[in-house]
C-alpha cells in the first residue's frame, strides 16, 4: 500500500509538472507585484526630488552654478558635454580645481569695459578710426592663426592667472607684446611684456580684483611696459612695484581705441596682430576642454561681488571655420591645460565673446611712430590749408559784399525813378477815377 502510495504520489507530481503551469504563474505574479512596487517607489523618489519626469537632467541641473558646487563637478562635466551636442568637450581643469562657484565670483570679478557709457567724448575711450589702409576695404584670408602665420610672436606660455583677477592686465600685455612681435619678427622675437606691473603698479586698475579692459592701455601710454623677466608674474601672492631693470627696455603704446564687428576685428589683426575682447564669462566656458565653444542652451551667466555679469578677457590671436562654423581663435590665462593647450576656439556672433567692444592698442613701433609723426605734421599742414582757405573765404565774401551794396545803391536808385514813374500813371489813374465819379 506504502508503494502504491508513493508510486500515486510520484505520478501526481509527475503530471504537476508535466502540466507546469501552477508554479510558473505564481512566479509571474511575483514579478508582476515586484515591478507594481518598483515603479511606485520610483515615482516616489521621482516626486520627492521634483524629477517632471525627466527626473536625472533636473536633480543635477538644480545645483549648477549654486556657491558650494564645484566648478569641476564631474556630473556637470559630463553634462557640459551632452548638451553642447557635438560642439565642444567639456573637461575638468587643474586651473578650476577646488574652485567653487563662490571662488568663480571672486577670483574672476572686477574686469570691464570701463569707458563704454562715454565713448567718443573728450579724453574717454575713443573709437578706431577706419583708416585709408584698411579697416574697411580689402579682403582677409578665411582662416589665420597668428602662431602659424607669425611663429613666435604669440608672447610665449598661456599664463595661469591663479586667484587673480588680472586678465585685463594679461590680455592687453599679450595683445601688445605679439603686436611689436608682428610688426618685427626679428627684432621683437618672443616679446612678452609684463602684466604682474599693471597690476602691481596701475593706481587706476584695481591689481588682482580686477581692472578696466579699455583703461589700462592708459597706464601702459604713459608708463610704458618692462618684459616679464623684469616683473614677473606673481598671481595671487602680492608683488612690489619695482623692478631693477632699465628703463630703457619698456616698450610703449601709441594710443588705444574701441572697435567694433567681425570684419574689422579681422582686418585690424591682419594688419597690425592681436586685440583684446571681453567676454561673458558663462559656467560651461569654465569646463570647455576643444572644439568650438557654442554656448549651451541652459548656460549660467556667472555675476561678480555687485551683481554685475563677469566679463574676462582675452587676447584674439585669429579666426577660421570648422565644419561650417565660424570662430574666434582666443588666448586665455587659465593654465595651458585648459582648453585646447591653453587658447579656445569661439563661436564667432553668439554674443559670449562681445565683438562689438573689442580694445585695440597700437604698439609704439618705430614705424608707428614715424606714422604718428607724419600723420602730425600732415595735420599740421591741414590745419594752415584751412586757416588760408578760411581768410582767403573771408576776403571773397567781403568784396561779394561790397559788391553786392554797391548794386543795392544802384538799384535803389533805378527803383526810385521807377516809383516816380508809378507815382505818375497812379495820379493818372486817380485824376481818370475822379474825373468818373465827378460825372453827374
Ligand atoms: C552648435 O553650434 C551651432 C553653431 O554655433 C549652433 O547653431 C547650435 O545651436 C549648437 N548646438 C548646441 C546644442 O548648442
Ligand atoms: C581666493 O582668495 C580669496 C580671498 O583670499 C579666498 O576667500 C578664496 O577662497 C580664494 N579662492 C581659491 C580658489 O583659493
Amino acid at each position: 500500500m506504502a508503494t502504491k502510495n508513493a508510486a500515486a504520489d510520484a505520478a501526481a507530481a509527475m503530471s504537476r509538472r508535466a502540466k507546469g503551469k501552477k508554479p510558473m504563474k505564481e512566479f509571474k505574479k511575483y514579478i508582476v507585484y515586484g515591478i507594481g512596487i518598483f515603479v511606485t517607489i520610483a515615482a516616489v523618489y521621482l516626486a520627492a526630488t521634483d524629477g517632471q519626469g525627466g527626473g536625472k537632467k533636473k536633480s543635477r541641473d538644480s545645483y549648477r552654478s549654486k556657491a558650494t558646487a564645484q566648478v569641476n563637478d564631474r556630473y556637470f562635466v559630463s553634462d557640459v558635454t551632452s548638451y553642447s551636442a557635438g560642439n565642444f568637450t567639456a573637461a575638468a581643469s587643474p586651473f578650476f580645481k577646488g574652485w567653487s562657484y563662490a571662488d568663480v565670483s571672486y577670483g574672476l570679478d572686477g574686469v570691464a569695459v570701463r569707458g563704454e557709457g562715454m565713448i567718443g567724448f573728450a579724453g574717454a575711450l575713443q573709437r578706431c578710426q577706419d583708416e585709408a589702409e584698411g579697416l574697411e576695404s580689402g579682403a582677409v584670408p578665411p582662416a589665420y592663426d597668428l602662431r602659424v602665420q607669425k611663429p613666435g610672436c604669440e608672447a610665449g606660455e598661456v599664463y595661469d592667472q591663479q586667484n587673480c583677477s588680472s586678465s585685463y592686465a594679461i590680455a592687453a600685455a599679450t595683445a601688445l607684446s605679439s603686436r611689436f612681435c608682428f610688426s618685427d619678427p626679428e627684432a621683437y622675437a618672443g616679446t612678452r611684456l609684463s602684466p604682474q606691473q599693471i597690476v602691481s603698479c596701475d593706481k587706476k586698475s584695481q591689481g588682482c580684483n580686477g581692472g578696466g579692459i579699455d583703461a589700462v592701455w592708459s597706464y601702459i601710454k604713459r608708463r610704458g611696459l618692462f618684459p616679464e623677466s623684469c616683473v614677473p608674474f606673481a598671481g595671487a601672492a602680492a608683488a612690489k612695484c619695482e623692478s631693477s631693470c632699465d628703463p630703457a627696455k619698456k616698450l610703449q603704446v601709441i594710443d588705444h581705441c574701441l572697435l567694433g564687428g567681425e570684419k574689422k576685428i579681422k582686418r585690424e589683426i591682419f594688419n597690425r596682430g592681436p586685440v583684446v575682447a571681453p567676454v561673458l564669462l558663462k559656467d560651461d566656458f569654465l569646463v570647455y576642454k576643444s572644439g568650438v565653444y557654442t554656448p549651451t542652451d541652459n548656460a549660467n551667466q556667472q555675476y561678480g561681488a555687485n551683481g554685475e555679469p563677469i566679463i574676462h578677457a582675452v587676447t584674439i590671436m585669429g579666426w577660421g571655420r570648422s565644419e561650417g562654423t565660424p570662430y574666434w581663435l582666443v588666448k586665455n590665462s587659465w593654465g595651458k591645460e585648459w582648453g585646447e593647450d591653453g587658447y579656445a576656439r569661439m563661436t564667432i556672433g553668439t554674443g559670449v565673446l562681445r565683438e562689438e567692444s573689442v580694445i585695440v592698442g597700437y604698439a609704439a613701433t618705430p614705424e608707428a611712430l614715424e606714422e604718428q609723426q607724419k600723420k602730425k605734421e600732415a595735420e599740421e599742414k591741414r590745419r594752415e590749408e584751412l586757416k588760408k582757405e578760411r581768410a582767403e573765404r573771408d576776403a571773397r565774401i567781403r568784396e561779394r559784399e561790397a559788391q553786392r551794396a554797391a548794386e543795392a545803391a544802384e538799384k535803389a536808385s533805378q527803383e526810385e525813378e521807377d516809383l516816380d514813374f508809378e507815382d505818375e500813371e497812379e495820379v493818372d489813374t486817380d485824376s481818370q477815377e475822379q474825373q468818373e465819379g465827378d460825372d453827374p
